[in-house]
């Protein structure tokens, strides 16, 4: 198995980009904060797909962990991660330092509106900040033809494709569908923290938002759902931070079905380790 080119720095990362560019390349960039699993693998190959050149980034953004958060416990597996890179014959991967990125004198933020107002904005207001400040610097430092990122981070998603619009940023953003273990468990690093009995109680959060799509879809009121399902989450042991119904393009609140496509987005702690999921209706 051929491990991938590693760069750690920003020009290092920009020759070989150019080098391929200059032989007629299409360049993908699968950003991510490493600690990768199935859903990362799922990106990297629909990236494979449509370009000829696959660069992953694995960083872990202080920016967007805010003082009290899980930053210094984040997980780490530089080289399984590096192992599963290799297995998907990816071509560089692009792991700087934090001075790298954020050099001392470091003084400009991107700061999103739009899409990242409310729902995880509410309970995390530093985070799209961090999240489109990190994602413009690599977007620029690669100039990759085309951008991939989860669907699992519903919101992000949105916001980075606002970000790549607004700001003129010549990539295309492809969101990826969610990637879920067997019980509807949606994959994500932060799985890795759970215990075995909150593991357990974890899939509750896919299988309310499935109910909620469902009666949704049959017609009743999307309030008294969301109440039902905020009291189903809470039962199984989460603190709920939301739960909540969207216009799938604007992220505005929507009353009914008439209102336009619908996504329900959910937020929960469960112990230590808050989840995300969303269900597009
Ligand atoms: O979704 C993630 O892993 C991160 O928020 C991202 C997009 C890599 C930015 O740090």
């Amino acid at each position: 198995m051929r491990r991938p080119k590693i760069a750690r720095t920003v020009k290092a990362l920009r020759a070989a980009i150019a080098a391929w560019r200059n032989k007629g390349a299409r360049i993908a960039l699968v950003p991510t904060m490493g600690a990768l699993h199935d859903g990362h693998v799922s990106l990297v190959r629909l990236a494979r797909r449509h370009a000829t050149r696959v660069v992953v980034s694995i960083f872990v953004n202080p920016a967007q962990f805010a003082p009290h958060e899980d930053f210094a416990r984040y997980p780490r597996s530089w080289k399984a991660d590096l192992a599963a890179l290799a297995k998907e014959k990816v071509d560089l991967v692009f792991a700087p330092a934090v001075e790298e990125i954020y050099p001392t004198g470091f003084a400009t933020k991107v700061i999103p509106a739009g899409p990242a107002l409310g729902l995880e904005t509410d309970f995390r207001p530093h985070f799209f900040a961090g999240v489109a400040t990190v994602v413009a610097k690599l977007l620029i430092e690669a100039m990759p033809d085309l951008a991939y990122f989860g669907e699992k981070d519903y919101q992000q998603l949105l916001v980075i494709r606002r970000l790549a619009r607004d700001l003129d940023l010549p990539v295309k953003i492809v969101g990826a569908p969610i990637v879920r273990e067997k019980d509807g468990l949606a994959l994500s690093s932060r799985n890795f923290y759970l215990t075995p009995a909150e593991r357990t109680a974890a899939p509750t959060l896919h299988r309310t938002l499935k109910q909620c799509a469902a009666a949704i879809k049959s017609g009743e009121p999307i309030d008294a759902i969301l109440a039902r399902g905020r009291r189903e989450i809470e039962a199984a042991g989460f603190k709920l931070d939301y739960l909540a119904a969207r216009h799938a393009e604007t992220l505005a609140p929507v009353a009914s079905v008439k209102d336009g496509p619908v996504r329900l987005l959910v937020a929960a702690k469960i112990g230590a380790t808050r989840l995300i999921d969303n269900l597009g209706i």
